[in-house]
C-alpha cells in the first residue's frame, strides 16, 4: 500500500529527531541531534533543559532532513505523548505550524506505537514490511517495560508490564552506582561481554497473581547490594575488574529473563505470526541473541529493528504516522496539544510509569 511521503518529528525526551519516509515506509533521511552530553553531568535527564535543547536542535534538524529528502513531504507525523511535557510540546508545536502552513494533513503520534513500527522498518532502503497477522511486541525502553499484542488494523493491547522500573531505568541505575557513564544500559552490555551470567544468582521474581508482569527492584536492590558488599567499581586507574564484568553479565542475564519470562505463555495463548522487541533494550546483545534462541525453540519469527532505530527516533514516529493516517487518523493543527501520558491504560489499572 503507498502511503504520501511523510516528515516525522520525535522530541518525546532526550533525542531530537527529524525523519522523511516515502510512501512503501522506505527511511529517506533520519536525523538525529542527542541530548546524552547535555544530561550526563546531572545522571539523568533534566525535563527543562530537554525542552531547551529540543528547541534549538529541532529547526536545524527538520531544515537539514528537507534539504537532503528527494521530495516534498506530503504528511506530517508528530510524537504527542507519552513523554515530558515541555519536550512534546517543542515537536507538537513545530510540527502543526509546518503542516498549518503548507495545509499538509497532521497526525498525533504515540510514542509506544512509534517503537512498536520499528522492528518493521529498514535502514538499507527495503520498504517497511507490514506482518500478515497478530504480532506479539515487548517494548522495552527507559520509560516503558510491556508486552503487547498487535493486531492488524486495531489498537495495541497490553498484555503484561513491569510493576515498578523500566528495564532501562534499572540498567542506568546500577550503572550509576558503579559509577560507568550515562545511559548506562550500552555500558553494562559492553562489560557483561567479559563476564558470567552464572557468577551470581540474582533473584528473578514472578508475582503469583499476575504471571505476565515483571518486576525489576528486587533485582536492582540486590544488584546495588552486592555491588556496595563487594566494593565494586567501575571506574578507576586499571578500568573494572572481572567481579564487575561477572556481576554485570549476571544481572543482564536476570533482566533479560524477567523480560522474557512471559513469552512461552504469551505465544502458547496468542498465537503470534511475529515476535518483536523494541525500544532502547533492544539493542541488548544477550537480549537479541536469547529472544531469537527462545522465539525459535517456539517456532515463531522474530523480527528485530536495526540496532539504531532502538532508541527513540523519528523514522519509526513517521511509519506509525503513515499507519495511523491510512487508518483514517487526522489532527487540527490549531488544537493539537502535548498528551504526556499514557494512552492504553487497562481500567482499573495504576498509571505506569
Ligand atoms: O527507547 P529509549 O531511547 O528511550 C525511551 O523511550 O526511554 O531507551 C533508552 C534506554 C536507556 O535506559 C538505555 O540505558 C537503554 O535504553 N539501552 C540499553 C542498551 N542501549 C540502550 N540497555 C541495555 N543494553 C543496551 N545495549
Ligand atoms: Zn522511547
Amino acid at each position: 500500500m503507498s502511503h504520501p511521503r511523510t516528515l516525522g518529528i520525535e522530541t518525546s525526551c532526550d533525542e531530537t529527531s527529524v525523519a522523511i519516509l516515502d510512501g512503501e515506509g522506505r527511511v529517506e533521511v533520519n536525523l538525529l541531534s542527542s541530548q546524552v552530553a547535555a544530561h550526563a553531568p546531572w545522571g539523568g535527564v533534566v525535563p527543562e533543559l530537554a525542552s531547551r535543547e529540543h528547541l534549538k536542535a529541532l529547526p536545524l534538524l527538520a531544515a537539514r532532513a528537507l534539504e537532503l529528502a528527494p521530495g516534498p513531504p506530503e504528511l506530517v507525523a508528530v510524537t504527542a505523548g507519552p513523554g515530558l511535557v515541555g519536550a512534546l510540546l517543542v515537536g507538537v508545536r513545530f510540527a502543526a505550524a509546518w503542516a498549518w502552513g503548507r495545509g499538509l494533513p497532521l497526525v498525533a503520534v504515540d510514542h509506544l506505537e512509534g517503537h512498536l513500527a520499528s522492528p518493521f522498518l529498514s535502514l538499507e532502503g527495503a520498504p517497511a514490511a507490514g506482518p500478515e497477522g497478530p504480532v506479539l511486541a515487548l517494548v522495552a525502553s527507559g520509560g516503558h517495560s510491556a508486552w503487547y499484542l498487535v493486531r492488524p488494523g486495531a489498537a495495541p493491547e497490553r498484555l503484561g508490564r513491569t510493576r515498578d522500573d523500566a528495564a532501562g531505568e534499572t540498567f542506568d541505575k546500577v550503572a550509576q552506582v558503579l559509577g560507568l557513564p550515562y545511559p548506562g544500559g550500552p555500558e553494562v552490555d559492553r562489560l557483561a561481554r567479559k563476564g558470567s551470567p552464572t557468577a551470581w544468582r540474582l533473584p528473578r521474581p514472578r508475582l503469583e497473581d499476575a504471571p505476565l508482569d515483571f518486576s525489576f527492584s528486587g533485582l536492582k536492590s540486590a544488584t546495588i547490594r552486592l555491588v556496595r558488599s563487594e566494593g565494586l567499581t567501575g571506574v578507576g586507574p586499571s578500568g573494572a575488574g572481572q567481579a564487575v564484568y561477572d556481576l554485570l553479565a549476571s544481572f543482564e542475564a536476570a533482566v533479560v529473563d524477567q523480560l522474557l519470562g512471559p513469552l512461552p505463555e504469551l505465544v502458547r495463548h496468542h498465537r503470534p505470526v511475529v515476535v518483536t522487541a523494541s525500544g532502547g533494550v533492544a539493542a541488548n546483545t544477550l537480549l537479541r541473541r536469547e529472544l531469537e534462541r527462545r522465539g525459535g525453540a517456539l517456532g515463531v519469527e522474530v523480527v528485530l529493528p536495526p540496532v539504531a532505530l532502538t532508541t527513540d527516533n523519528a523514522a519509526m514516529i513517521a511509519r506509525a504516522g503513515q499507519l495511523a493516517f491510512a487508518r483514517g487518523e487526522r489532527h487540527d493543527p490549531r488544537r493539537l496539544d502535548a498528551r504526556p501520558s499514557e494512552k492504553w491504560q487497562p481500567p482499573g489499572m495504576r498509571k505506569v510509569r
